[in-house]
């Protein structure tokens, strides 16, 4: 017989088997045995908490032979074929995967024929946060005069992304996630049945872990059997977890350097399927960026994984460096996060953000075009003749002042090709990037260029050669000059000589 997973194996057939959720067990219990049933409910809840379980439940009890009750029978024709996904009045729908108006509105027109076999028809509409706009329409058509033998059960992750229109006709039934305890407990109760030998403190570790969802409990159980071979102990199910993890991180860093957003946020999720503490996985992200950039000076070091030796080639230095001081921020203000995987995810979506470049050897796959030309196409626009480090005879021209001035003046000019011109800024000045001081230059260079420019800024963690920097040694050649000239001048030596005077060379400034 083929291996069937922990989680469709061990789904609660009835209320009794539910875990946790006892408030709304209690709610469906007493509307069916009082016979006080709503046309149309909506569970709601994080994922693999029971939603879609208590749903297909729920359908069971209005169609049961024995009648609508709060205990079906698990015998009779209808409580078989339920349980068997193949009733015909159960109509489930996913609306992740039918978003179309037609798919929806073909089932509903249905909706006027009397059921085939039980008592009710029963739509299941399972992520209905995904129907369309005119899907909802349609729903909502329906939902407003349902024929009485119609239940409507809808499940979503993200009620609010419903219509109010669509709440307002529901009973909303909140699922919450399953305390670790008493998640724990069924892990023990599922490893005894199915025979498994465990120590207490491994099935804890990965209760813990599941954060509240019994489904990520479940299908980490099986993922711990297979690695313990069926004797799962504490230590080894600390290396499990934190194998899954560092494989998880792995990818994130394949991710950002195939430059892959949908890819990263892909990971993140598949990540918080299990990791409890999204500010460990930041710690264990620093410590394997650490063991790259060691690897990038140190050859052939003995503790290397292949892994490490491959980001090791794929990053530069650079990058290296300004994931981790990224990541060390990130870990900093993690706690002032909304909740923690969303702080994790703009860790790394800044990661993604900010590619840094090295001016002195550009990656060979990019076009840098040096000098530029910059052709303009009407002939009342001037046409810009700028070198590569010339950033600094078009600051000018923009008339920029304020913080917009000093972020364009502490950086330096990479690459204007076609609209789009790329400036380079020091990882130091990080904190100027901000989306209110781009627009302002992007708008200083729409006007001098006379045509819409598009900016983009890319940091970089080496010296660059800035217009602030330009004027800082001016000042200061000037200063050394002025210093240098009052030394040398003979009426000066004259004056410390007759008065046994010192200069005060510090007090000596240029304008
Ligand atoms: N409250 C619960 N009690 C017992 N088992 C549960 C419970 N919630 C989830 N499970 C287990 O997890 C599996 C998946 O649950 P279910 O499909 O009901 O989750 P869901 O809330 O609909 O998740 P999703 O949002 O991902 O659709 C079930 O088959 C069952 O094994
Ligand atoms: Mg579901
Ligand atoms: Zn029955």
């Amino acid at each position: 017989m083929s291996y069937q997973v922990l989680a469709r194996k061990w789904r609660p057939h009835t209320f009794q088997q539910i875990i946790g959720q006892e408030h709304i067990v209690r709610i469906l219990k007493n509307a069916l045995e009082l016979n006080r049933l709503h046309h149309a409910y909506l569970f709601t809840g994080t994922r693999g908490v029971g939603k879609t379980t208590l749903a297909r439940l729920l359908a069971k009890c209005f169609n049961c032979e024995k009648g609508a009750t709060a205990t079906p029978c698990d015998t009779c024709k209808n409580c078989i074929a339920i349980d068997a996904g193949r009733f015909l009045d159960l109509l489930e729908i996913d609306a992740a995967s039918r978003t179309k108006v037609e798919d929806t509105r073909e089932l509903l027109e249905n909706v006027h024929y009397q059921p085939a076999e039980g008592r009710y028809k029963v739509y299941l509409i399972d992520e209905v946060h995904m129907l369309s706009g005119h899907s909802f329409n349609a729903l909502l058509k329906t939902l407003e005069e349902p024929p009485a033998y119609v239940k409507f059960l809808l499940a979503t992750t993200d009620p609010k992304r419903l219509p109010i229109t669509i709440l307002s006709r529901c009973l909303q039934l909140n699922l919450k996630r399953v305390e670790a305890s008493q998640i724990a407990l069924h892990l023990q109760h599922i490893c005894t049945s199915e025979k498994i030998a465990f120590e207490v403190p491994a099935l804890n570790l990965l209760a813990n872990a599941a954060e509240g969802s019994l489904r990520d409990a479940l299908s980490l159980l099986d993922q711990t059997i297979c690695y313990c071979n069926d004797h799962i102990t504490q230590k080894e199910t600390e290396q499990m977890l934190g194998s899954i993890e560092q494989e998880a991180l792995f990818n994130l860093l394949q991710a950002l350097f195939n430059q892959d957003g949908a890819q990263l946020l892909a990971e993140i999720k598949h990540l918080s399927e299990y990791a409890a503490d999204f500010q460990l996985a930041l710690e264990d992200l620093l410590t394997i960026l650490h063991r790259i950039s060691i690897a990038q000076v140190i050859k052939d070091a003995p503790d290397h994984s292949p892994d490490i030796e491959k980001f090791a080639q794929c990053f530069s230095h650079e990058e290296v460096q300004l994931y981790y001081q990224i990541a060390l921020i990130g870990r900093r203000d993690l706690p002032l996060a909304p909740n923690p995987e969303q702080g994790f995810e703009m860790v790394l979506l800044r990661m993604l953000a900010f590619k840094p470049v090295n001016i002195n050897n550009p990656p060979a796959a990019k076009k840098i075009i040096s000098p530029i030309k910059i052709k303009t196409k009407t002939e009342t626009a001037p046409t810009l003749m700028i070198d590569n480090y010339n950033w600094a005879q078009l600051l000018p021209q923009l008339e920029l002042n304020g913080l917009a001035y000093v972020l364009a003046a502490n950086c330096t000019l990479k690459a204007i090709i076609e609209n789009k011109i790329t400036l380079i800024l020091s990882t130091q000045h990080s904190a100027m990037c901000n989306k209110k001081l781009i627009e302002r230059v992007e708008q200083a260079l729409t006007r001098v260029f006379k045509k819409p420019m598009q900016l983009d800024i890319a940091l970089s963690t080496d010296e660059i050669d800035t217009p602030t920097k330009q004027q800082q040694k001016i000042k200061t050649d000037r200063a050394d000059a002025a210093k240098e000239a009052i030394k040398n001048d003979e009426d000066v030596r004259k004056i410390v000589d007759l008065f046994n005077a010192t200069i005060d060379i510090n007090s000596i400034t240029a304008l």
